[in-house]
């Protein structure tokens, strides 16, 4: 990925020629793969062999912070144990399976509240109430149960549930979040849409002239758009009008805060967005083929060399949320709604994405290699069983 002087220049030269960023192909995906069960199911598979971002680290800011929530349909929960590391467990008793932790908070130890059986942080089971009722329990062998693993990457925490396919979004990560960035808001919404159309809808410009003609568009520009790709992410720069200021600027320790949106598709599921005030981290937990749940966090800017947090900051980036939620937002809502009714007409076999939209095509084109290789060995898998 460029750094921010040489996306400048290159953003620079796009403006004086009437250019933008070209893919090298076009992408074919078939419409079937938004409504069939089967290819959720595949997808849902996957997912829970591969590293997902299951939250930002900042989401887990002290000893026994925790989130709890489904991840390819599996209950689990992340946690900052009190030595500092962070943890992730399925989330379920080992009596009977009850839940112990429910969306996110701060905890010493995770007690059942079906019969009281208390888990450390660690997992180790710690306190079985009227133990003398399991003569056999032996507790060293019924602490929680980790995932595969755990990974710490670009301020996100990653989950792997299971024996994982391959590297996934880690095979090349760019940077994405650092360490003083505050969380000031966090939140969750379920659409009724196939998670693959609200992704597409963030990683191309060529439709921000006709669909936000009056919010987006008047600060940005038709069709101009950096695509760039990272192992299987991709990140595309929306720049603003505004980035002309900069032309004559010194490039040493030039940022682009402020003067840029910058969209990072973490491979498959997160979107780590840099947008004028403020960060969007949003995360898709698709629930079926027509229906996703959304986990949100929104945090500031990364703070300028020593500088602490203010209110002015804050407050600026609370008005960024809100204008985005109010105006552009609305705007794509509408078209992937729209889209997803139109699903079952029968006009496409599949959508066509062109050169401005290569992004997107690496999204499908990277899905469909690791789905591959899921179906290989789980048929490999079949074999050895047979
Ligand atoms: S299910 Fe947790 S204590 Fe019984
Ligand atoms: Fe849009």
């Amino acid at each position: 990925m460029r750094n921010d002087p040489e996306l400048l220049d290159h953003i620079l030269s796009h403006i004086d020629n009437g250019t933008t960023d070209l893919g090298e192909e076009d992408w074919y995906e078939p419409v079937e793969n938004y409504s069939s069960q089967a290819r959720f199911d595949a997808e849902r598979r996957l997912m829970r062999r591969l590293p997902i971002a299951f939250c930002p680290v900042a989401a887990l800011p002290e000893l026994g912070s925790y989130v709890a929530r489904n991840s390819a349909g599996v209950p689990i929960v992340v946690v900052r144990d009190l030595e500092g590391n962070i943890r992730a467990f399925r989330n379920a008793c080992r009596h009977r399976g009850m839940q112990l932790a429910e969306g996110s908070g701060c905890t010493k130890i995770f007690r059942c509240t079906y019969h009281g059986w208390a888990y450390r942080l660690d997992g180790r089971l710690e306190y079985v109430p009227h133990e003398h009722g399991f003569p056999d329990l032996d507790k060293d062998e019924n602490g929680l149960v980790p995932v595969h693993s755990v990974d710490i990457q670009g301020g996100l925490v990653f989950v792997t549930q299971d024996e994982p396919v391959g590297p996934g979004a880690l095979e090349s990560l760019p940077a994405l979040l650092t360490d003083d960035q505050v969380l000031f808001d966090s939140s969750e919404s379920e659409d009724d849409i196939n998670w693959k159309l609200t992704a597409e809808g963030t990683l191309e410009g060529y439709h921000i002239k006709p669909t936000h003609p009056e919010t987006f568009f008047p600060y940005g520009y038709d069709n101009l758009n950096v695509v760039e790709m990272q192992g299987p992410n991709a990140r595309v720069c929306y720049p603003f009008r505004r980035i002309e200021k900069l032309r004559d600027a010194p490039r040493k320790n030039l940022s682009l805060d402020r003067m840029v949106t910058l969209v990072n598709r973490i491979f498959p599921f997160a979107s780590v967005n840099r947008l004028s005030q403020h960060y969007d981290v949003t995360l898709a937990e698709p629930e079926s083929p027509t229906k996703t749940r959304y986990f949100h966090y929104k945090l500031t800017l990364p703070l300028p060399d020593g500088a602490a947090l203010t209110d002015e900051i804050l407050a600026r980036a609370k008005k960024d949320v809100a204008f985005l939620t109010e105006t552009g937002n609305k705007e794509d809502a509408k078209v992937v709604t729209d889209i997803q009714a139109a699903i079952g007409s029968g006009a496409n076999t599949h959508y066509r994405f062109g050169r401005f939209e290569s992004a997107i095509g690496h999204l499908h084109k990277n899905l469909a290699r690791y789905l591959k290789k899921l179906d290989e060995l789980e048929t490999d898998v079949i074999k050895i069983v047979n």
